[in-house]
């Protein structure tokens, strides 16, 4: 599919890279819908994220997140979706995403685990160098898949929203 195919756009990166609090601006500027992946699967779950982790494994919190995921690109409306920090490793859903924009919002790993300390991630629970191993996996993962890179260090939301507009 070229680009004048593509229908959503997708935030991926790391945990607290902020793809949560960019994708709202970006679909109100686009007048596209959004969605939260991680929202969306609490919302099919009846239940946190957390709790799907802690009660139901990673693998169960998987499978609900490709298939969130799946339908959510059925869509025939224009959307962008804030994907979580993990969604992509699957392979499943790197081919799906293919046909859309794949937007990577990075930053330091510093900055990322200085941010998820104050919320609730329950693959941030141990202590930086896991996180940091954590970041160095993935990376690959967000090269592969990506359209466009975005490094975040020092630009605030809506300086992100304003450098993501021009792609669509
Ligand atoms: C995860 C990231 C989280 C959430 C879950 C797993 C991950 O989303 O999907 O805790 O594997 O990195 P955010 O990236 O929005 O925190």
């Amino acid at each position: 599919m070229d680009a004048n195919t593509k229908r959503h756009l997708l935030l991926t990166g790391m945990m607290g890279s902020g793809k949560s609090t960019v994708g709202p601006g970006v679909a109100k500027a686009l007048k596209w819908d959004f969605y939260d992946l991680d929202a969306e699967i609490e919302r099919t779950a009846g239940k946190s994220v957390a709790e799907i982790f802690s009660q139901e494994g990673e693998g169960y919190f998987r499978r609900l997140e490709y298939e969130c995921l799946e339908s959510l690109l059925g869509s025939p409306r224009p959307s962008v979706i804030s994907l979580g920090g993990g969604t992509l490793l699957d392979e499943r859903s790197r081919a799906k995403v293919r046909d859309h924009w794949v937007v990577w919002l990075d930053l330091a790993p510093e900055e990322l685990w200085r941010r998820v300390q104050k919320t609730q991630r329950p693959l941030a629970q141990k202590d930086f160098e896991a996180f940091r191993a954590l970041y160095a996996a993935r990376r690959p993962v967000y090269r592969e898949t990506q359209t466009f890179y975005l490094r975040c260090d020092h630009l605030d939301p809506d300086q992100i929203v304003h450098r993501i507009l021009p792609l669509v």
